[in-house]
């Protein structure tokens, strides 16, 4: 056989061994916490988290066709990993009170400097990029949210006491 024939194969095989090392889906998983359980996220708003955000920051990842794909597939889970770890909408309402009015700002902040959603993620997820308009849905949604945390917790249950 040529040299050339051997490495084609050879990568051939090791492409194909790749594939049986599959990361766990992220799939259905409980939601018994979502946002919508403590907070009124209006159909507008909703509709621009689940398109935009929760492939990443849920318990329900709709997968596209490459994730089967090895090693589009890990890729992938990593960011769903490092995604849901910082904000997970099917876990907000089991933050700490603290946590979850902070994440409101986390996203204005992620949002209103256009880090989020994943600029990787919108290459392909055409329609999940938010025009300034859904941004600003949003960033006033987060903010309402975060007046109404205001008025309904005394202010020491929000803010971290500052360091002295
Ligand atoms: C393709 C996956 C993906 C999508 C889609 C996505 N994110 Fe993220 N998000 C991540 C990852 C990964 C991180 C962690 C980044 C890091 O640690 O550097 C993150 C971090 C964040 C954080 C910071 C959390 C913290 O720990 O401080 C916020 C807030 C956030 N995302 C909001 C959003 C919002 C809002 C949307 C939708 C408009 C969105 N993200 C869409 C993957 C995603």
């Amino acid at each position: 056989m040529k040299l050339w024939k051997k490495i084609v194969l050879a990568l051939a095989i090791v492409f194909l061994i790749l594939q049986l090392i599959r990361p766990e889906k992220n799939i259905g998983n409980s939601s018994a916490h979502n946002i919508t359980q403590h907070f009124n996220v209006p159909p507008g708003v909703q509709m621009i988290l689940q398109r935009s955000c929760y492939d990443c920051h849920s318990n329900t990842t709709i997968y596209p066709w490459y994730a089967e794909v090895q090693p589009a597939g890990w890729f992938l889970a990593k960011h769903i990993r490092d995604g849901k770890r910082g904000l997970n909408f099917d876990e907000y309402t089991s933050y700490r009170l603290m946590k979850q009015y902070r994440r409101f700002k986390d996203i204005i902040d992620q949002v209103g400097s256009d880090e989020m959603p994943l600029p990787s993620y919108l290459i392909i997820h055409r329609d999940s990029k938010l025009n300034s308009t859904q941004k600003n849905e949003l960033i006033q949604w987060c903010t309402a949210m975060q007046d109404s945390m205001k008025a309904n917790y005394p202010a020491d249950s929000l803010q971290r006491r500052p360091q002295r």
